[in-house]
This record gives C-alpha cells, structure tokens and sequence, in this order.
C-alpha cells in the first residue's frame, strides 16, 4: 500500500533526497506462535478480531534495540479512537527526530496497546478506514511537507489552507480572461499592498463562510475584524 504515496510527488522526492526518510515493519515477523498470527478472538465474545499486544511491543523493542527509535520517539496509534490530526498535530509531530506510526488494522487493537505502548492516538477524521495504512500515509505527507526544505522556498506553505488558521485566498492563473470568466483586476494590478489586503480579505471571507469555526480560533488582527465586519 505505500510504494506508491511514497514514491510519488512531494513525499517521492523528500525521500530521495534524503530530507525525510520512511521505514516500514511487518509486525507480522515478531508474531509468536507457529503460524505467524497477528490477531485473536476478542476476550468476552463478539465479532470480529483483535490485534495481540506481542507482535506489537516486540516491534517496538525490536526498533529500540537496533537504535532506530529511543524513548522519546513518539509512538502514534492510528485509530478513529484517537484525537483528531490536524495542522497543529502535524507541526508537533515535524518537530521530533523520528515519530513511530502503528498502523491498526482489523476491528480493533488490545487495550495494552493503547496503554502501555503508544503515546499518542490519531484518527485522521470522522469516519472508519478499514486500517490504519492510510491514515499513515496523511500523516507522513502532512509531516514531511513541514521539514525544511521539503517545499519549495521558506514561505512556500505559509499561505496554505490551515496554516495560517484560516483557508486560503482564491488563486488565478492565465489567462487573465477565460470563457468570460475574469481574474479579478487587483491581482493583475502589480501592487503588493493590495494584493495582500485582497487576499487577507477572501482568506476571511472563504473562512467565515464555509469555516466559520475556524475563524473562532484563527489569530485575528484589528485589521482583519475590521475587514470581517
Ligand atoms: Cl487512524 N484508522 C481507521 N481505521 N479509521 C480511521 C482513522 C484511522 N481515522 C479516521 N478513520
């Protein structure tokens, strides 16, 4: 499932050139028993299966053993039990050496798990995924973009959607006129200030109208109440 997001665009190139660099652990290899079992019946009866705690803590020992993570690694569950990944989550986890990443999978994970092995829980949003493989892989993306030099020029991502608290301003490319549609004539004008104003206007005005509890956080100046209002 990751060959591709990891060999691809932005996350591709973080990759090889070596600005951020992924490893993947089939947990499958420190299962316990002959036939290699990740999962088990749930104690107390009920559908479904649920991942034993063995394969997953050998894992991790495993990765301490051999130096690749220490115990200020953050060990990060995928679950939709978890808090909800966002920006904020993003930049916090950009600011650890190496963050671990436990993919769920099948209907549930073993309590210990939670309690004793990870340190954090994620759910990427208010919805089920059948595994926690591609809640990973939004995660690494939004992380890797946030390593210096990952994107472009410094400043590049500091416009984006969520990062300033707000959503971005509508953008427009050539041609300047299309099908009757126009640009609007102020990002066409060549003068900064107000392309900036402009732009610091749509980013409220989108925000408050699709976002309104965006705006409610954001980190709001005099000036942009004054254009609110
Ligand atoms: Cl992290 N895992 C699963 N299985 N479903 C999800 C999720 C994670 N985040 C949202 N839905």
């Amino acid at each position: 499932m990751f060959d591709g997001p990891l060999a691809e665009g932005v996350v591709g190139r973080a990759i090889t050139s070596g600005l951020v660099s992924v490893d993947r652990h089939d947990f499958r290899r420190f299962a316990t028993d002959k036939h290699g079992s990740v999962d088990d019946y749930p104690f107390g009866g009920g559908p479904g299966m649920v991942l034993k705690p063995e394969p997953l803590f050998a894992a991790i020992d495993d990765l301490k053993a051999r130096d690749e993570i220490d115990d200020s690694t953050p060990i990060v569950l995928l679950t939709p039990q978890g808090r909800t990944f966002d920006q904020s989550v993003a930049e916090s986890l950009a600011s650890a050496d190496r963050v671990a990443l436990i993919c769920g999978r099948y209907e549930g994970v073993d309590e210990r798990v939670r309690t004793d092995l990870a340190t954090d829980e994620i759910s990427i949003g208010d919805y089920v995924l059948s595994g926690g493989e591609l809640a990973a892989m939004v995660v690494i993306d939004a992380v890797a973009r946030l390593v210096p030099g990952v994107v472009g020029s410094a400043g590049a991502i500091d416009d984006d959607s969520h990062t300033s608290g707000l959503l971005q301003f509508p953008q427009y490319t050539r041609p300047a006129s299309f099908r009757g549609l126009e640009a609007p004539e102020t990002l066409l004008s060549g003068d900064h200030a107000r392309i900036a104003e402009w732009r610091r206007r749509e980013a409220l005005k989108r925000t408050e109208a699709r976002r309104p509890d965006l705006l409610r956080s954001a980190d709001l100046s005099e000036n942009d109440r004054r254009l609110l209002d």
